[in-house]
């Protein structure tokens, strides 16, 4: 009897090892294969590189008040990965392209000749130009073309951008690389006692997910539901990158690039730092903040203090660190935050302002406003010049959404926001902006006027929404 069940015990015993090992083999077989077909799985997070910081296009016109600027898109390659070469696009080099810096009241002129295999269009997010400068849908650029739009800069000092606008083709062509920053600098911002030494303690920081393929090569996928995420963090162009500053005052200009991520930026320490800007410029006052949220196209401006920190720090978007920082040390000099910025001149409102609903709604990857997809030929809204109108802008959600919200864009104007469900906004959300992230079940309004004539666009900035259809067209005359 004891034998018997000692006997059967050994089998039980061999059973059980022989499924063990066997599941362990088949475990280990199925990883190999995936590690072979995964496309992800470049994980280059061990690797760090210091930060590149895009230059500045030189001025051709050597008179102070007139601007001319030449930006040439074209095809590239690009290293992010050692030993790796990746197809990119950007302007004036391999991928995204150089900071425009414009003065309040110059006259600018900016060609852009169009060196890709396809058309393209050029857009300044956020500047406030004639609808026929704007560089939107309409203004196609063929292969081999160019276009130079003239305008006088208009509005306050801010970081503004720049990327292309061709229907059904901007996610793809931002993906790749073209994308770049604008600054407008005017007499207020000149005399602000804050960071002005670019890529010294005034850096720009272009944030980006990407995916990459085993090979280097991007792996820019979409869904019907979604586009997909990437697992890379890009700074500048710059994976894992690193940043060598002084113990002082920094001044970092973010820019979400991203085709459709979110992203909550913080320190690792925790500690605050302080937004002075927001899309349109300056606030009126920095505001003290430990997270930062920006959804794609949205731009802040901080000033983090680097004397308070004495263990390695670095910045993290959505907990994932995005880049560190090098401390060196710095004797005197470190700035100082100032207790007010800009006066924000209120967007006069009449008596009985004209009022405008935009309902989003999404299906998947697709999304409509107020109920129909974009068409080119068709203009949405008409808008009086000069008179200050509210929108509300609603976002009912949708059938299998699973982005967590809407950035609503409006061209040609920088707006300010009268409520989000009915309560004031925050103090950082209450300077200028061009974009107003909303979530779902949400209802902001705003405050809008137009100085500028022409046709333009209001549209979702997670790019594969406007590119399948959640856009629309308004003309002020
Ligand atoms: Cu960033 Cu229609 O724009
Ligand atoms: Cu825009
Ligand atoms: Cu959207």
């Amino acid at each position: 009897m004891a034998r018997r069940s000692n006997r059967t015990a050994l089998i039980l015993f061999l059973v059980a090892l022989i499924i063990i090992t066997g599941s362990f083999l088949v475990i280990l077989a199925i990883n190999l294969f995936k590690g072979e077909n995964d496309k992800g799985s470049v994980n280059p997070a061990v690797l760090g590189y210091e930060l590149k910081i895009p230059q500045i296009l030189e001025d051709l016109n050597p008179d102070l008040n007139v601007a001319e600027y030449v930006l040439e898109a074209k095809e590239g390659e690009s290293q992010f990965i050692e030993g790796l070469m990746t197809n990119t696009s950007g302007y004036n080099g391999s991928y995204l392209g150089p900071v425009l810096k414009l003065r309040k009241g110059e006259k600018v002129s900016i060609t852009l000749k169009n060196s890709l295999n396809v058309s393209t269009t050029i857009h300044w997010h956020g500047l406030i130009v004639d609808g026929e400068d704007d560089g939107g849908p309409n203004q196609g650029i063929n292969p081999g073309e160019s276009w130079t739009p003239e305008f006088v800069v208009d509005q306050n000092a801010a970081t503004l951008w720049y990327h292309p606008h061709l229907m059904g083709e901007t996610a793809d062509q931002v993906y790749q690389g073209l994308s770049g920053l604008i600054f407008i600098e005017d007499e207020v911002s000149d005399k602000l006692n804050i960071p002005h030494d670019y890529g010294v303690n005034d850096i720009p920081l272009i944030v980006q997910d990407r995916n990459f393929n085993s090979d280097g090569s991007f792996d820019y996928q979409v869904s019907m539901m979604d586009p997909v995420p990437g697992n890379v963090m890009l700074v500048n162009g710059t994976i894992s990158p690193y940043l060598n500053v002084k113990e002082g005052i920094v001044r970092f200009r973010i820019l979400n690039a991203s085709n459709s991520e979110n992203f909550e930026f913080r320190l690792s320490n925790g500690e605050n730092f302080y937004q002075i800007a927001s899309d349109g410029g300056l606030l009126s006052a920095p505001v003290k903040q430990r997270r930062l949220f920006l959804a794609p196209s949205e731009r802040a401006e901080i000033l983090v203090d680097f004397r308070a920190s004495k263990e390695p720090l670095s910045l993290l978007a959505n907990g994932i660190e995005v880049l560190s920082f090098n401390l060196e040390e710095m004797k005197t000099d470190y700035g100082v935050i100032p207790e007010t910025l800009a006066v924000i001149e209120d967007i006069p409102l009449g008596s009985s302002p004209n009022e405008r609903n935009f309902v989003m709604q999404s299906m998947g990857i697709n999304g409509t406003i107020n109920g129909k997809y974009f068409d080119m030929n068709r203009i949405d809204e008409t808008v009086k010049l000069g008179e200050t109108e509210i929108w509300t802008i609603s976002n009912v959600g949708g059938m299998m959404q699973t982005s967590a919200g809407h950035p609503f864009h409006v061209h040609g104007t920088q707006f300010q926001i009268l409520s989000r469900d009915g309560q004031k906004p925050s103090l950082a959300e209450s300077g200028f902006k061009d974009t107003v992230f909303v979530r779902a079940g949400e209802e902001v309004k705003i405050k809008v006027r137009f100085t500028h004539k022409g046709v333009y666009m209001y549209h979702c900035h997670i790019l594969e929404h406007e590119d399948n259809g959640m856009m629309g067209q308004f003309i002020v005359e």
